[in-house]
């Protein structure tokens, strides 16, 4: 058995308010736990979005009290909604910009609005960007321009994890994730799974997934899933189905089985998905908090009936190596060979 700390997923959207239908607080805390993350960082893409002291405060307050692990709320940057950004940043975890088109209605265009964002948030917290191509350029010259840290989300080209080096040799305050299905999926796959795996940024070519890993143990930071779920009936929509996946429950199994595979080591595992996403946005120990890990153990994923409320994974009937058999939260056991303790009394 291997003993690891709890992980750590910087990317998660919970649908908490407006899409409670989607996901919550408890049932996406509980898929985090299942899947042996116990810290959570949840998007402000919500419906309503996450703008203003007080959407965030009622977000967090109910995080809280509602989810078995520990959430922490970003805020969502908004050109009509500068003014709140003194006030989030003295409470919310980091801020999320979207800088291209994505699922909800938070999008900032215009070298002004982008300007003032990256001036007006406090340099002590991070400022997390959904950019693809160009985009990620601009993200770099507005971390150099203002000398402030940037983290880029959902990494998923050759040329933006290039650049991305690049950005890093020359010293800028940049850091980034990337996801397990960037990392496990081509655009290949979509032919045989369909809208079911249209996302943002869309799965991309073999020669993009072997850039990501050849920087797995350098450039990129964190693994962070982007878990976004959407139910079926919506992703199999005739007219605009959202896209995204979620990933929870699948990114340790999926790490874990390349590591067993010698593609990276464990400890590079705990640094993506623990010490460094710790570090990067200066989350809070956790105390008696830790994972047990059968390395040795193959199974066909799921092998738990899943915990996210959309019920589905892209992940299905992957051969995994590495089983969670135990997750401890704060002192008392959470989880045992998949099973969420005391979920449905
Ligand atoms: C995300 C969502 O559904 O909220 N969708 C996605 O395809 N990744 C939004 C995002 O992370 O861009
Ligand atoms: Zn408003
Ligand atoms: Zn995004
Ligand atoms: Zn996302």
């Amino acid at each position: 058995m291997m003993r690891l700390p709890g992980m750590v997923d910087v990317h998660v959207h919970l649908r908490v308010p407006g899409g409670e239908h989607k996901e919550d607080f408890r049932t996406g805390s509980a898929a985090a736990l299942a899947g042996g993350v116990t810290t959570v960082l949840a998007m402000p893409n919500t419906h309503p979005p996450i703008v203003s002291r007080n959407d965030w405060n009622i977000a967090q307050e109910k995080a809280f009290s509602e989810s078995l692990c520990d959430v922490f709320m970003y805020a969502g940057a908004s050109a009509e909604h500068l003014d709140q950004l003194p006030a989030l940043g003295e409470k919310a975890v980091a801020l999320k910009l979207y800088m291209d088109q994505t699922y909800g209605p938070l999008r900032v265009e215009g070298l002004k609005a982008l300007s003032d964002i990256a001036r007006l948030w406090p340099k002590h917290k991070m400022l997390a960007v959904h950019a693809e191509g160009t985009s990620i350029a601009v993200g770099i010259s507005l971390a150099a321009a203002y000398n402030r840290p940037v983290h880029f989300c959902h990494v998923s080209r050759k040329e933006e994890i290039e650049l991305i080096a690049a950005a890093k040799q020359q010293g800028l305050p940049v850091t980034c994730e990337v996801t397990p299905h960037h990392l496990f999926l081509t655009s290949a796959d979509a032919e045989h799974l369909g809208s079911l795996v249209d996302m943002r940024p869309t799965l991309a070519e073999q020669r993009d997934v072997d850039a990501l890993w050849d920087h797995i143990e350098t450039t990129i930071d964190c693994v962070a899933t982007d878990h976004a779920p959407h139910t079926l009936d919506e992703k199999n929509a005739a007219q605009n189905p959202p896209p995204g996946v979620p990933g929870l429950e699948s990114a340790l199994p999926l790490m874990l089985t390349a590591a067993s595979q010698g593609r990276l080591s464990y400890e590079r595992v705990v640094d993506l998905m623990y010490t460094n996403p710790r570090k990067i946005f200066s989350l809070p120990e956790q105390p008696d908090t830790w994972i047990e890990v059968d390395p040795d153990a193959k199974y066909v994923f799921p092998d738990h009936p899943l915990y996210t409320k959309c019920g589905w994974s892209p992940f299905s009937d992957f051969p995994m190596q590495g089983k969670i058999r135990k997750v401890v939260f704060k002192g008392r056991d959470v989880v045992r060979d998949g099973e969420v303790l005391d979920y449905y009394s």
